[in-house]
Parts: C-alpha cells; structure tokens; sequence
C-alpha cells in the first residue's frame, strides 16, 4: 500500500509506543514505525504481551500493527525511509558530573541526533516528543545542520501530554496538541506537516502552535504546574491531621471555585512518576543556570514537600504502631505509582518500602500490575521483603496494611475477612484516602487516612 507519510518513532517506551499506536489507528495514510535499541521491548511489542499495561491499548495496537504500525529494532533503515522522525528517548535526571541529581541527562538524546545524522540521506522533519530542557532544540539543529551534505533538518517541538494509566483515552482526545517550531517559512512548513497529521482526528482549536522555546518550557512548566497542586493539597493535609479538618472536605469546598478547579486536590502519600520530580528538578536547574535563584528555589520546594509527605507517612506508621514495627509484617496494597498502570518509577512506594524495611519491618507488597517492576526496584534491598499476587494472602498475618496505589481493586476488598486474618490491633494506613474509614473502624481496625483524624480504638 501506499502511504502519504513515512513517520519513524525512536524509542518504544510509554510514551512513543502509545502515542504512535494511536496515530497510526488515527491515520491509516500514514505509515508509523516505532524502533528501539530494546530488542525485548519491541519483541513484546509485537506479541499479545505488550511491554506496558495501558487501558484500551490492546485493541488499538491490535487494530493497525501490520497495517501501518511496526515495531522493529531496525533503527538505520528506519531513519532512512522516514519523512519525519520522533524522538521519544528517555531523559532521566543527570546521575552524575555538574549538574548530578537535577538536569536533564541528555546523552540518550544527543545519540539519537548523531544516529539521525549518520543514517540520513534527505532532508528530513524531527521532531522532540521527549520532554527537554527549554532550547535543547538549538543544541539538536547545530548536530544535524553541521553536515556537509547539504542535508537540511527542521526541529520541531511537540511535547507529550498524556498521563500513564489514561494514555490511550489522553491521546484519542486531547485537551490540546502543541506543536512548537520556528516561525520561519522553513519552520511553519515543518510545523504544519506535523499538525496536520493530529488533525486527523483532533479537532483543529485543539491544536496550539508556538515558537519553539515557549512548546519546550510548557512542557516543564505543565509537570510544575501539576506537581504543585498536589503537594500544596499534601502540605494541607499535614495541618489537618492537627487540627481536626478534613483533607477531601476542604479540597472539594476549595475546588468548586472555578478560579481553583478541581482536579489534582486528591492529598495522598506522594506523587511518583517518572515525570514530575525530574521535570521540576530540570526547571530548577535551568533556572540556576540563568542566575534566577528565587525561581529555582521556589519549584524545588514542591520535590521538598513531596518527599516530606512520604517520610511523614511512614512516622505515622511507626508513631501509631507503638514506636517500633521490627519484626511486623506490614502489607503495601499497591506499587504502581498511580492505578492503572504497571509503571513504578518514583512511586512513592519505593520510598515507603525502604524506610519499614531500615526500621526492620517485615514488608510484603501486591500489586496487581507493577509485582515485576516492583522486583526490580527493590532488588537491592536488605531486609525481609516478600511479593504476593494475592491482596488477602499478602495481609494474612500482618500487623498492618498501608494502601500506596489507588487501584480500584482495594475499595472492594473483603476487609471483614482480612480483618480475621491480621495481628491486633490491626492498623489501616490509607495513603490515597479511598477506603470507606469509618465501616473500617466499626468492623475493628484502627484506622489512619491522610489529613484526617485518625479513627482508633485505643
Ligand atoms: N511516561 C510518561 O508518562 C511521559 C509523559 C510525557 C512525556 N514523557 C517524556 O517522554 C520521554 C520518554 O519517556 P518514556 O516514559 O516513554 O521513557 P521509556 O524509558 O519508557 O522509553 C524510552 C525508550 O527509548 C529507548 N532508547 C533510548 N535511546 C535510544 C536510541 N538511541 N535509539 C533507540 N531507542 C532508544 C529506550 O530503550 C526506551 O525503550 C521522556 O523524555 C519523558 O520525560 C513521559
């Protein structure tokens, strides 16, 4: 068949492989082929068992793969046959040298551009889908317009949006798109060729263009914008434990002001993610490096409160359990950063895990999607540490069940039945405040939600 368009994605994570499957669905004229360096990943790709748990992802990669979408670790023939290339790489936080623990670490990147450039032979249309610190795009342009053979490259910024464990309903309908270029003949022709792939199926207003340095710094700001709102509502609820009020009272009594809104007020143990804490340390950075030390100052003290927030939860446990859960099992009903998900990067279960296990608990975590990543991130910790499918073979014997992830799975329980099987006084620890607390506390738990009064029987 013959395709309008050539599109190549590099990179095969949560973000490229979603996004293109859904492109591809949408636009059955383009042509979408999705590479990585992972050959399991792309082998996963192409099975029944698809590499990443999203809803509704199944059928749509079921739907074009074969059609218009491929997954293959061919990266070279990829980039030659491709109109327009995404570059979905990881960008994690810079582990090491200036910069350590807060920019962006973008050798992942750089390669890609090198990769790009080596494997080209016509000019071609890129196009950042990571998320980048603001004029990476001018670092991209000097690697792939320092070439002698004439070979032109347009940059383009087109940030992703989407939010794990919604990804698919994110990408099918988006609040917006937006697409960033330079405001060149040059630029505007690459940028529409992008739009005009999304409006396909997302209705034109939808779609925001802008220069290319304002697409880069929305992005980080968005993540911001987003973490902000949540450890404000998680700062809240630590004046609430002291004083009587209710988290979720004022959060909804705040949010119908429509100056406010009501999303993101949810007060939990913390937010994870790959994202947030990355991004605003990258924010943070690169307001550094303008001398704009009050900006830096005041976005890093949202990671601060986040991280407050997970160790004020686990001293709530221990305060509450007697000062001591040495040698107590204590069941962690989730892992997943956020439900829906199998996706546990910076859970904030990681560093619940962690703490219980220094303080000598004996810790047994269930999940029913993230058991497999959660092996991986607790490999290298000491203590005695289990991992159980089973929700009610994981409470038996505990002294202790903390929820961490708020899988809808956990409001459905049978907790009479737990109950029976637990230590007493048994001990609810709800990080996501989903449990109905009060028909916990009358059956015999000893109740403790977030930014509420406890309900205890002693
Ligand atoms: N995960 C999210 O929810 C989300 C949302 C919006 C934006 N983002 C951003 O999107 C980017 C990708 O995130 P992700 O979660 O998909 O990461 P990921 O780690 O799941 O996937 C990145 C993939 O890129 C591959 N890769 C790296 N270098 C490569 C190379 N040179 N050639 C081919 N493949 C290569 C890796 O093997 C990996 O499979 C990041 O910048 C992230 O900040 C993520």
């Amino acid at each position: 068949m013959d395709f309008k368009t050539d599109v190549l994605c590099i990179g095969a994570g949560y973000v490229g492989g979603p996004t293109m499957a859904v492109i591809a669905d949408r636009c059955p004229h383009v042509k979408v082929t999705v590479v990585d360096v992972n050959a399991a990943r792309i082998a996963a790709w192409n099975s029944d068992d698809l590499p990443i748990y999203e809803p509704g992802l199944d059928e749509v990669v079921r739907r074009a793969r074969g059609r218009n979408l491929f997954f293959t670790t061919d990266v070279q023939a990829g980039i030659k046959a491709a109109d327009i290339i995404f570059v979905s790489v990881n960008t994690p936080t810079k582990t090491f040298g200036e910069g350590a623990g807060r920019a962006a670490d973008l050798q992942y990147w750089e390669k890609t551009a090198r990769e790009i450039l080596a494997c080209a032979d016509r000019d071609k249309i890129v196009v950042e889908k990571s998320t980048l610190p603001v004029r990476t795009a001018e670092a991209m342009e000097r690697i792939l317009n320092n070439n002698t053979r004439g070979l032109r490259f347009d940059v383009l910024s087109n940030p992703e949006f989407l939010a794990e464990g919604t990804a698919v309903a994110d990408l099918e309908n988006p609040d917006r798109v937006l697409v960033g270029s330079h405001e060149t003949p040059e630029g505007l022709r690459a940028r529409k060729a992008v739009v005009d792939i999304y409006t396909t199926w997302v209705p034109r207003e939808r779609v925001i263009e802008s220069n290319l340095w304002s697409s880069e710094l929305t992005k980080l700001t968005a993540n911001a914008f987003l973490a902000q709102r949540i450890s404000s509502i998680n700062s809240i609820s630590a004046l609430c434990e002291r004083t009587e009020a209710d988290v979720d009272q004022v959060a909804y009594a705040i949010g119908t002001d429509s100056r406010i809104g009501s999303r993101f007020l949810k007060a939990s143990v913390g937010f994870g993610g790959s994202c947030f804490k990355k991004d605003i340390l990258n924010l943070v950075y690169i307001a550094e490096t303008y001398g704009l030390h009050e900006v830096a100052e005041y976005w890093e003290s949202v990671v601060r409160m986040n991280e407050w927030q997970q160790t004020r939860f686990v001293r709530n446990m221990l305060a509450n359990m007697f000062n001591t859960v040495a040698g107590k099992r204590i069941a962690l009903l989730g892992f997943a950063f956020k439900a829906d998900t199998g996706d546990t990067r910076e859970s904030a279960a990681i560093s619940v895990t962690r703490q219980l296990l220094a303080d000598h608990a004996r810790v047994v975590i269930t999940d029913p999607k993230a058991l497999d990543n959660a092996r991986r991130d607790c490999a290298g910790f000491e203590g005695d540490l289990t991992f159980e499918p089973d929700p009610y073979r994981a409470a038996a014997g505990a002294h202790a069940i903390a929820v961490l992830t708020e899988w809808r799975l956990y409001k459905t329980l049978d907790y009479g039945r737990i109950l029976d099987g637990m230590e007493k006084p048994a001990f609810i620890f709800d990080g996501r405040n989903i449990l109905d607390h009060r028909t916990l506390f009358e059956m015999g738990f000893n109740v403790f939600p977030i930014g509420k009064r406890p309900l205890k029987h002693f």
